[in-house]
């Protein structure tokens, strides 16, 4: 049988994840867990969290909450080791070493940096902040990742990724793959206002909403501005709306587009009909996620074992890392 390719993607845990995680990466976690193929890792990144807030006192909760959404989702724990990055200390050294090999006008020119200065009140830039990638590079590494299913904002660190492994096998000799990044057919799906979906800007859909908060925001989406009531034709490709039928009533796109277009379908039926298939594919998530949150002793121990995993892996690419400086 050939090996299988490793793959190690996470997120932050600052609250509920919604639709967009899932559009962006969540679908691949699962998918290529499910393929077969592929080893998983998915890692809490509760240190990149630092990064943004330094107030740790919900750091836990939402860890955990943050768990039962990639739960939910359909990781599976018996598959996928999932866990904390803080409960992993060679995550720490790994970042050390790292640090020296990039130069810190390379991180300055990392654009996922420059747009969240420009786009967030952020204040001065930490030393860890700009550092961001690098921890992240550690990340990857750490497990020998080589397959990193991520939303198309993460591409640039997988980039920095990438040059920091070929750095230092050029420096020290060959321990780490090259990653590559891995995105979904719709990595950016939108909010419900038409703008990238994200909690500050209030236009999302949460996995945990339960259904009839997912038809009251559905209700509340932007259409195509030029169709004003039932009988005007409109345009399903400039419509968000005929963005989330492509997505989750892909059995229904056609007829949807002829109904939008001809007029004889109105907007607030076309929103109660993907409400209604959001809903549907909503519904196990809704029902694994009690299941999980009814049990909170067995999620501690998902990720207790998660952990223990986590750290034998971590523990051998150290012992190869420090063999190959002759720090051994
Ligand atoms: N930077 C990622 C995000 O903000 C989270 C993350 C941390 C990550 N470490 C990672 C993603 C390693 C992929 C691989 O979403």
């Amino acid at each position: 049988m050939p090996k299988k390719k490793i793959i190690l993607s996470g997120m932050r845990p600052t609250g509920k994840l919604h639709l967009g995680h899932w559009a962006g990466a969540l679908e691949n976690w699962v998918a290529l867990q499910n393929d077969g193929g592929y080893s998983n890792y998915h890692i809490i990144a509760d240190y990149h969290a630092l990064t943004t807030k330094l107030d740790t006192s919900h750091i836990y909760e939402y860890s955990i909450n943050m768990l039962l959404d990639w739960l939910a989702a359909g990781v599976d724990p018996a598959h996928s080791p999932v866990f904390r990055q803080s409960q992993v200390k060679e995550h720490a050294e790994l970042h050390l070493i790292f640090s020296m090999l990039i130069t810190k006008s390379r991180l300055e020119r990392n654009p996922t940096l420059k747009e969240q200065v420009r786009d967030l009140d952020l204040g001065p830039i930490s030393y860890g902040y700009l550092g961001y990638p690098v921890l992240q590079a550690g990340d990857i590494l750490l497990y020998k990742g080589e397959v990193v299913p991520v939303g198309e904002d993460q591409l640039p660190h997988i980039e920095i990724t990438r040059e920091i492994a070929r750095d230092f096998n050029r420096q020290y000799g060959n321990v780490f793959p090259e990653p590559e990044g891995k995105l979904t057919q719709f990595s950016r799906l939108p909010g419900l206002d038409g703008r990238r979906m994200s909690k500050s800007l209030g236009n999302t859909i949460f996995l945990s909403d339960p259904a009839e908060e997912v038809t009251k925001k559905m209700k509340k989406a932007v259409t195509d501005p030029q169709k004003l009531r039932k009988g005007d034709p409109g345009r399903p490709d400039v419509c968000l709306v005929f963005t989330y039928h492509k997505k989750f009533n892909l059995s229904e796109e056609e007829e949807i587009r002829r109904g939008c277009e001809s007029g004889q379908l109105g907007c607030v039926d076309c929103k109660l009909r993907a409400a209604e298939r959001l809903n549907r594919f909503l519904n196990p998530l809704r029902e694994r996620r009690r299941q999980y949150e009814n049990a909170p002793e067995e999620v501690e121990k998902i990720l207790k074992n998660g952990e223990a995993q986590a750290r034998e892996v971590a523990r051998k690419t150290m012992q190869d890392v420090h063999q190959a400086m002759k720090m051994g």
